[in-house]
This record gives structure tokens, sequence and C-alpha cells, in this order.
């Protein structure tokens, strides 16, 4: 086992459930969170902080009706119902 600092300044967990038994889920088709995800990406690389933020797939975070959902580490801030349109402005929250 190799124990060591956390290698990045935050998280961003970005919940890409999808479900095929019409129960609701972030990226579910016409949902977002699989593009949320890619969007969330490029913005924090468009910005240089790559190495220092990470924005993570995630499984369900419980909140599925209300989602998308994502939420920052160690922040602890949380948002839902985001769009695609926006990732710019978290991700300038972020920095
Ligand atoms: S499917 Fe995203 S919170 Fe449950």
């Amino acid at each position: 086992m190799d124990r060591k600092a956390v290698p990045f300044r935050k998280t961003v967990f970005v919940c890409t459930n999808i479900r095929a038994d019409g129960r609701p889920a972030c990226a579910n088709p016409g949902r977002g969170g699989d593009e949320i995800c890619r969007l969330l990406k490029e913005e924090i690389k468009k910005a240089g902080l790559k190495d220092q933020i990470r924005v993570a797939r995630s499984g369900c975070l419980d909140l599925c009706a209300q989602g998308p959902n994502l939420f920052l580490y160690p922040d602890g801030q949380w948002w839902s119902g985001v769009k695609p349109s926006d990732m710019p402005e978290i991700a300038r929250r972020l920095s």
C-alpha cells in the first residue's frame, strides 16, 4: 500500500449514471450527464487547470430526479439540474 497526499487541488464528480428501466438518471438520453462531463473537462483544460482540478465520472449520487448532479471535493459544493451551457460558469467558479 502506498499512501500519499491527494494529487489534485479539487475533484469534481459528475454523475454519468444511465438507467434503462425508465427511472430518472443523470446521463439518460436527453438529460446530458455525459455531455456535461465532457464539456467540463474541456473547460478545465482551456483554463489551464487540468493538473489541479480533476473531473471524474461518478455513479449515482442519489438525487436522480434533481439531476444532472455534480459535486466538488473538498469544497463541499453541489450543483443539481445543471445544463451543458452551465459548464463555462462552473469552471470559472472552480478556479
Ligand atoms: S443517476 Fe445521477 S444522482 Fe442518481
